[in-house]
C-alpha cells in the first residue's frame, strides 16, 4: 500500500501508469473499511493493473453536521487494512484543502429527476455533494473502471447519468451489496450501533426481504401497509421511508406494470443512526 496525500503527487503516479497503459480502477470510500469495501476493492484488483482507493470523507454531501462530524474516522487502521490485501494498492487521502476551495464550493448538476425522491428528497444537497467528489476524483485519477456499491443504489444510478452527461470515459460498476448473516447491509454507520440494539438492524433486511417475497401475489398497498406496521410495532426504530420505485428512473410507483423493473428503498434510524438499503423486487 501507498499512500498520496497531495493531488499533485497522485498526479505524478497516475501519468506514469497511464504512459506504460497500465489500466486504473478506482474504489471511491469515506474510510472505516469493511468487507463490503473489499469486495468492490478485490473486484478492481482482478479487473485492473493497478488499484486506488480514495479515503476522503466529503463534507459537501453532509446535509447534517452531526452525522459528519461523528461519522467514523480511523487512517492507519485503513491503510493496514488495505495493506494486508495487497502492497500494490494505492491510497489516495486528501486533505480537504486539496479538493475545495475555502467556501467548499459545490457544483450543480443535472440528474435527470434521479435525485428527486428517497435519499434526494430527505438529504437535500446531498446528491450534488456526491456529484462534485466523485466528478473532482474521476477528473484527478482518470479511472478506466470505478466501482461503487449497490448499498446506494440511487448513488449508484446518479454517477451512472454523471459520467454520460459530461463524457466521463470511465466505465461504472455497481456490485452486489454485502451482508451480514441476519441481512444487514455492511455500512461505515454500523460501527456506532452499540450493544443490545444491534439485533434490531437486522429488521431492515427483514422486511425489504418480505416485500421482495410478497412482491408478485400481495399489492403494493397491501406491502405499503405491511411495513409502515412493522415499524409502528418496534419502539426502538423510526421508519423515515419506505418506498417502490421503477428500478431505472427511480420514480416512485403505486401500482406495477407488467415488464418493468421494480426495487424497494428504505431508510430508517435506530439509535439516531441513520441507515438505509434496498432489495430488487423482481
Ligand atoms: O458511497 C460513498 O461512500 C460516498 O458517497 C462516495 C461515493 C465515496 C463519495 O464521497
Amino acid at each position: 500500500m501507498i499512500l498520496f496525500r497531495k493531488k499533485s503527487d497522485l498526479i505524478i503516479r497516475r501519468d506514469d501508469l497511464k504512459k506504460n497503459k497500465f489500466k486504473i480502477g478506482l474504489v471511491p470510500t469515506m474510510g472505516a473499511l469493511h468487507e463490503g469495501h473489499m469486495s468492490l476493492i478485490k473486484r478492481s484488483i482482478k479487473e485492473n493493473d493497478y488499484t486506488i482507493v480514495s479515503i476522503f470523507i466529503n463534507p459537501t454531501q453532509f446535509n447534517d453536521k452531526k452525522d459528519l462530524i461523528s461519522y467514523p474516522k480511523n487512517l492507519t487502521k485503513d491503510c493496514n487494512y488495505l495493506d494486508s490485501v495487497s502492497k500494490d494498492i494505492i491510497v489516495f487521502a486528501p486533505e480537504i484543502s486539496e479538493i475545495y476551495d475555502e467556501n467548499l464550493s459545490i457544483k450543480e448538476f443535472n440528474f435527470q429527476g434521479l435525485d428527486k425522491f428517497m435519499e434526494g428528497q430527505h438529504r437535500k444537497g446531498h446528491f450534488n455533494g456526491v456529484g462534485t467528489i466523485v466528478s473532482h476524483l474521476l477528473e484527478i485519477i482518470k479511472p478506466n473502471n470505478a466501482y461503487f456499491g449497490e448499498k446506494d443504489y440511487q448513488q449508484l444510478r446518479i454517477i451512472q447519468q454523471l459520467v454520460i452527461e459530461n463524457n466521463f470515459p470511465v466505465n461504472i460498476i455497481g456490485c452486489e451489496t454485502i451482508r451480514e448473516r441476519d441481512g444487514l447491509a455492511l455500512s461505515s454507520r454500523n460501527s456506532k450501533i452499540t450493544g443490545s440494539y444491534r439485533k434490531f438492524a437486522g429488521k431492515i433486511f427483514e422486511v425489504i426481504n418480505y416485500a421482495r417475497i410478497n412482491f408478485n401475489s400481495m399489492s403494493l398497498d397491501e406491502i405499503y401497509s405491511h411495513v409502515n406496521n412493522f415499524f409502528d410495532n418496534i419502539e426502538n426504530m423510526e421508519l423515515e421511508y419506505f418506498t417502490i420505485a421503477e428500478s431505472e428512473f427511480l420514480v416512485p410507483v403505486n401500482k406495477k406494470i407488467i415488464d418493468k423493473k421494480y426495487r424497494a428503498f428504505i431508510a430508517v434510524k435506530l439509535q439516531e443512526i441513520r441507515l438505509i438499503d434496498n432489495i430488487a423486487l423482481n
